[in-house]
Order: C-alpha cells, then sequence, then structure tokens
C-alpha cells in the first residue's frame, strides 16, 4: 500500500529524518515509535503532502505521491491526523465531520455517512456541541472521526491515544481495529504507550534521530536493544 524509500528531510543543518526506508501492506496496522524529536510527526508531514521531502520516494499503490499536494494526497486515498488537535471554533462536532465527508461525497450521503461515524466513534450524543467544548477523549475521537470521514483507504494517526487513560485509549484501538476489520483500511500509527501499541499493531518500527533502528514484531521490540538503548538515552550519537 505504502513503500517509502530512502526519505530524508533536512531543515537546514538538522536531519529530522535520515534515509528511512519502509513499507506498510494492505489491511495492515504499523506502529511507528522513537523517542521526542526523532522524527515520526516529520515522517507523517512528508507523506501528507505537508512538506516537502529532501530526497527519497514515496509510493502509494504504486503512484509516487511525495510531490503532490495534501489535498491531492487525500484525494489518492491516504488522510491523516494531526498530533496537534486543530477544531473549527464554530463547528459542532456533527459539522466537522460532516464538511470531511463532503470531501468525497454529496449532501446526502455525507449526512449519512457523518451519522455512521459519530455512532461508531461513540459521539452521536454530543454531536451538536461546539467542538472547542468538547473533552479531551472526545476532541480524540473527533479527530479520529475527522480522518474516516474522508474514506481513506490508509490512514496515518499521530498519538491519537495521547492524554486519554487506559480504558479511554482502548475504546480507539477497538475503534481502529473496527475499521480494519470492516472497511479493511490500512494503519500506520504513532503513539508512546507501548502497551497499547504492542497490542493493537502487526508490526513495529523504530526511529532514533530519523534514522530507523528497528523492525519487527511487538515481541521483539520490548527486547530489542537498539530500541531500549534510544529511550534510555545511553550511548547516544550525533551523526
Ligand atoms: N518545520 C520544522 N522546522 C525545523 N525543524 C523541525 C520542523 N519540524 C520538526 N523539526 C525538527 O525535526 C525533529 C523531528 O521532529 P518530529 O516532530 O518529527 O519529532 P517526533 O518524533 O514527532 O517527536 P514527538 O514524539 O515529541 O512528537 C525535531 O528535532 C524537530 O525540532
Ligand atoms: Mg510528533
Amino acid at each position: 500500500m505504502l513503500v517509502v524509500e530512502h526519505l530524508t528531510k533536512r531543515y537546514g543543518g538538522l536531519v529530522a529524518v535520515n534515509d528511512f526506508s519502509f513499507e506498510v501492506k494492505e489491511g495492515e496496522i504499523v506502529g511507528l515509535i522513537g523517542p521526542n524529536g526523532s522524527g515520526k510527526t516529520v515522517t507523517f508531514e512528508v507523506i501528507s503532502g505537508f512538506d516537502r521531502p529532501s530526497s527519497g520516494t514515496i509510493s502509494l499503490k504504486g503512484e509516487r505521491i511525495d510531490c503532490l499536494l495534501p489535498y491531492q494526497v487525500l484525494g489518492k486515498g491516504l488522510a491523516r491526523s494531526f498530533q496537534v488537535v486543530q477544531t473549527f471554533e464554530r463547528m459542532t462536532a456533527y459539522e466537522t465531520i460532516l464538511l470531511a465527508a463532503l470531501h468525497r461525497l454529496p449532501m446526502k450521503e455525507a449526512r449519512k455517512r457523518t451519522e455512521e461515524i459519530l455512532d461508531l466513534i461513540g459521539l452521536t450524543a454530543r454531536s451538536h456541541r461546539p467542538a472547542p467544548k468538547l473533552t479531551l477523549p472526545d476532541h480524540k475521537a473527533l479527530e479520529l472521526g475527522k480522518v474516516l470521514a474522508t474514506s481513506p483507504q490508509m490512514v496515518l494517526l499521530d498519538e491519537v491515544m495521547a492524554g486519554l487513560t487506559e480504558p479511554e485509549a482502548r475504546v480507539v484501538m477497538e475503534n481502529i481495529r473496527d475499521m480494519r476489520r470492516r472497511q479493511g483500511l490500512t494503519f500506520l500509527v504513532v503513539e508512546h504507550h507501548m502497551d497499547l501499541l504492542n497490542d493493537l499493531c502487526d508490526r513495529i518500527i523504530a526511529l532514533s534521530f530519523g534514522k530507523k533502528i528497528f523492525e519487527g514484531t511487538p515481541k521483539e521490540v520490548a527486547t530489542n536493544k537498539a530500541v531500549i538503548e534510544a529511550y534510555l538515552g545511553a550511548e547516544v550519537s550525533f551523526d
């Protein structure tokens, strides 16, 4: 589904992502981990067209997407959430999702889809509340709903469970699994909560200082020396 080859992103002298290659297969849920500042969000920015790679290529379903604009990437079926939740001041949860659904559907179908999504993310009862008045778990659910409303085939989720309690996060996880089961969606998920991520993902990729240091099963990641060192800050190298 998604193939990233030799992706590098520089900001002046800083190499935020360094020669990063990986693949996500159709229907997979892959976790992307790494300490703060290791390049996870930058990877998402570049894949989703919000920023340009300095070098390297990105393909979705065999088609290059690394020279497209965000709305064009979305049009190809790849949607993303934002780490910092963004809501429109005056819009309700219902309107926010409807707006996203209208990206692909005519009004009548978009309304139907909006209701289905609100139900799926558990926001039906509060759907007419202004979005800024929602609680954090509801905000996170809305962010997920907004992504789904665009009818994507592949979804990048940046810390959609951050700040939630474990039971709240497990509800989100169930929703993600459900979407894969029912709609065959493919996911690349950034999350700091390792237990949750290990339960959710088929595969885990780890970054440290923009470089891939590990790729394997959730079982393998817990005992991987490079990953443990990256998180503990031992043997840090700045090359
Ligand atoms: N627009 C930008 N301009 C300059 N530097 C940037 C920009 N965006 C990110 N960076 C830098 O790139 C590096 C990687 O940042 P990134 O946001 O991808 O980290 P992250 O892995 O998502 O971290 P976190 O877990 O804290 O969200 C950091 O050093 C960051 O300061
Ligand atoms: Mg980030």
